[in-house]
């Protein structure tokens, strides 16, 4: 048996190492390098003194001064993400220095050239992400000591002081939190069965207690008025409806999504282990009559695969995005709990479900208080994922909400109810 369990062990130490997750960190970037080769001292320059150089209004003279640098000697995971942050920095502070009323149109070839062949090689969009700012922006205040909000810091920040510290760092917590629980998981198909059930209920708090962090460390007027912009990004973005043209790239504009914590593969790969099946339709009207979700997906899940496609999987790293996808094509494992009537098992998928239906009410409230709440709904979202598409059917935050909401109760729908199941009491004790 002992033997068993070491062959196990391996086997599944080699799924997550393809899938690029660990244990300790799970989706987390490990140990990220905060220094590229001499030759990038450029690059680091710029973003290691960004703030300043944002408020001083300094950057874009600075960035045209910039050789154009090919990335050719950056050879290792860590080196790239560390030049593809530090891009994404760059680039969003050099888009949005002068506010939304003068956005740059063109990103210059210094910039664009480097990015696009660095964003090339990690398989991921030339702009700032979640994977960026969030999983590979961190480092320890005290090296020996814990990864708690009081010891972690930022490579590199926006404006907004301790709020984008806050952010960053109590979404990269939640993260943190929630993938802890996916490495309790056995990935090989052949052994899908109590055992995947068990590490779940053992993960059964899906990050809600760093997600309540989030007022004690991010301000909403700072959140709203100062950083949001930052991680604004140039898709159905009102501010830039030409996109953004990539000098040197392309002759044509990209249109690219803001960083947003929706692009967090952790959320996503619970709902593929849950098997939770976003079928609800509530979000349709939050779409622009220029998409055509149903083209792209037809079937049911229409408006939220539409949703994960378009503006989540393909900006998160593509491992990450496998292992989705891995997991989304097994058996479900709501069918398999409904096939065997074993009353503990159908009790521990409901507390995971609970639990991710408690992570989602919780978001709502940080919803409304961080974006609708503050107003100048001109201005859409905070994240700037798809905010601006959302509010811009003149309904400010309704819709985004109307969606975000769906979403919440789809979640609630796999609840497995005619059991003798006893779903966790607080369930939805966050809601509006
Ligand atoms: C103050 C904190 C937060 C705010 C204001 C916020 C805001 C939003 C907004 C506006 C959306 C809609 C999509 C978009 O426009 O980008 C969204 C979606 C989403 N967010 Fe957040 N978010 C926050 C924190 C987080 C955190 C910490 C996570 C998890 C790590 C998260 C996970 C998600 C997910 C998975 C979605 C997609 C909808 C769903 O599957 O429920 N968010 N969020």
């Amino acid at each position: 048996a002992e033997n068993m369990e070491t062959i196990n062990r391996e086997t599944l130490q080699a799924d997550f190492d393809a899938f690029d997750i660990s244990e300790e960190f799970g989706f987390l970037l490990e140990e990220p390098l905060t220094n590229l080769p001499d030759n990038y001292r450029v690059w680091m320059d710029l973003a290691n003194n960004l703030t300043h150089l944002i408020k001083s209004r300094k950057l874009r003279d600075l960035v045209h001064e910039m050789p154009v640098l090919i990335p050719n000697l950056l050879s290792d995971h860590r080196e790239l993400s560390l030049a593809h942050l530090a891009l994404g920095f760059i680039s969003m502070g050099y888009v949005w220095q002068e506010g939304q009323h003068a956005p740059a149109q063109v990103l210059p070839k210094a910039l664009a050239v480097p990015y696009w062949l660095v964003s090339r090689r990690l398989g991921l969009p030339p702009i700032l992400t979640y994977a960026d700012s969030v999983l590979a922006n961190w480092k320890l205040r005290d090296p020996t000591g814990d990864m708690e909000i009081g010891n972690m810091d930022l490579i590199f920040s926006f404006p907004g002081g301790e709020s984008c510290r806050g952010f960053f760092i109590v979404s990269l917590l939640v993260e943190m939190a929630a993938s802890s629980g996916i490495f309790k998981l056995n990935l090989s198909p052949s052994e899908f069965n109590q055992f995947t059930c068990c590490a779940f209920y053992e993960s059964r708090e899906i990050g809600i207690t760093e997600f309540v962090l989030f007022p004690d460390h991010v301000d909403p007027t700072a959140f709203h008025g100062t950083l949001r912009i930052f991680v604004s990004g140039w898709r159905d973005n009102p501010m830039l409806p030409n996109g953004l043209l990539y000098e040197g790239v392309s002759t044509e504009p990209m249109f690219l999504s803001g960083g947003s914590a929706a692009q967090s593969s952790a959320i996503q790969c619970f709902d593929a282990l849950l098997s939770i099946q976003h079928d609800d339709e509530t979000g349709k009207d939050a779409f622009p009559s220029t998409s055509d979700p149903q083209k792209m997906f037809p079937g049911k899940a229409v408006i939220y695969l539409f949703f994960l496609k378009v503006f989540f999987l393909d900006y998160m790293p593509p491992a990450h995005c496998q292992l989705i996808e891995t997991l989304s094509a097994r058996p479900s494992l709501r069918d398999l709990i409904l096939s065997c009537s074993s009353s503990d098992l159908c009790q521990a998928y409901n507390s995971c479900v609970s639990a991710m239906v408690d992570l989602r009410s919780y978001h709502l409230f940080a919803v409304q208080k961080y974006i609708v709440g503050p107003g100048n709904r001109t201005m859409g979202c905070p994240l700037r994922g798809v905010g601006t598409m959302l509010n811009d059917k003149g309904t400010g935050g309704s819709n985004l909400m109307g969606f975000l909401k769906g979403v919440c109760n789809t979640t609630k729908k796999a609840l497995i109810s005619d059991r003798p199941c006893v779903p966790r009491e607080n369930t939805m004790s966050f809601m509006l």
